[in-house]
């Protein structure tokens, strides 16, 4: 009943199941300087099989594949503006060496196995090849009473840099009071600037009568630069250590000192209270 064959492809069949979806572990740098090594990898997870067949392509064209039953396994397609280091790459990585700006793509790779036969789909990452900027950005900033109005421009970069804003270290920030709005010209893939404006419109974001406002610019981690001010508010300003420390929300009304005082009587009689009716009861 059972002959060898048919027990041969149950079990292949098994196996193909259990295999029918390992992973591809697609791992791309998201952004790399100019001139610098990318290196990006490619695995199946968990790996059973033979391996046949790896490609790699850039922005849809192959620009690289590995059969290990051909001599030699690696073989490298001209692309322009790709320079792929054969001697270190392999089935499961390819490292680019010495990039420049036109690198920039969307990267996928493809894995074949056989006994059991898999193929994959195409999986695909973006990367950035950045030259990366040396200057700050620059802020500058008007204010009205206590309202403020900071403009924040980065320096060009493709992509555009992030800004985000902390106003006193983010102790007094009130994301209600704030408006923050970005421009960024839509250019695409050429260096751009980010402009981002803040405005503040409460005396919440001082503390002791200053505002210490940062607009801090990232581009992944390759760029990390900051530019900062200090407001000041005559209504509210105190020296530190002078009595006036804390300013208060409009909305929010500061505690009288009497009901502190109400309140910690009230807890000491408690307390004595407790302490009075232990002792008697132990003796
Ligand atoms: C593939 O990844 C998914 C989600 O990350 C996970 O649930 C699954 O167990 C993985 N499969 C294998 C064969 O590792
Ligand atoms: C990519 O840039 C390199 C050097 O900057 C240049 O030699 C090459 O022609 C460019 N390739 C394309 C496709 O633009
Ligand atoms: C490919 O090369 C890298 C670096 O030399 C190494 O860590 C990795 O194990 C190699 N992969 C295979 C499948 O041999
Ligand atoms: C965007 O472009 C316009 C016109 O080209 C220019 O006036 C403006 O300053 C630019 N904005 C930024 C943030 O570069
Ligand atoms: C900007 O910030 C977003 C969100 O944190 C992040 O996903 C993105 O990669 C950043 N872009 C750059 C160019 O740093």
């Amino acid at each position: 009943m059972y002959t060898p064959q048919t027990l041969i492809l149950a079990a292949t069949l098994l196996i193909t199941a259990d295999c029918a979806t390992p992973n591809v572990s697609l791992v791309v740098p998201p952004a790399v300087k100019i001139s610098d090594t990318a290196t990006l990898d490619c695995k199946l997870e968990p790996f059973k099989g033979t391996l046949h067949e790896v490609k790699w392509f850039k922005d849809g064209t192959i620009i690289f594949q590995y059969k290990p039953a051909e001599v030699p396994p690696g073989q490298s397609f001209n692309v322009p503006g790709i320079n792929l280091d054969l001697d270190k790459s392999n089935s499961s990585r390819i490292v680019l060496s010495n990039v420049c700006p036109n690198a920039s793509g969307l990267y996928g790779c493809e894995i074949s196995t056989k006994e059991p036969f898999f193929r994959s789909t195409l999986h695909t990452a973006f990367m950035f090849v950045v030259d990366v900027p040396e200057e700050p950005p620059t802020v500058k900033y008007r204010q009205v009473n206590a309202n403020i109005r900071a403009e924040c421009a980065s320096p060009p970069s493709n992509p555009p840099i992030n800004i985000t804003w902390v106003v006193n270290e983010g102790k007094t920030y009130r994301g209600s009071d704030t408006h923050i709005s970005t421009h960024i010209n839509a250019t695409r893939n050429h260096p751009q600037v980010t402009l981002s404006i803040l405005e503040l419109f409460y005396r919440d974001a001082y503390k002791y009568g200053m505002a210490h406002v940062r607009c801090v610019a990232k581009l992944f981690d390759l760029y990390h630069k900051e530019a900062e001010f200090v407001a000041f508010d005559v209504e509210t300003f105190t020296l530190p250590g002078q009595k006036k420390l804390v300013v208060y929300p409009a909305s929010k009304e500061p505690v009288p000192l009497e009901k502190h005082f109400v309140i910690y009587f009230l807890l000491v009689v408690v307390v004595v209270g407790a302490l009075y009716g232990y002792v008697w009861y132990k003796s």
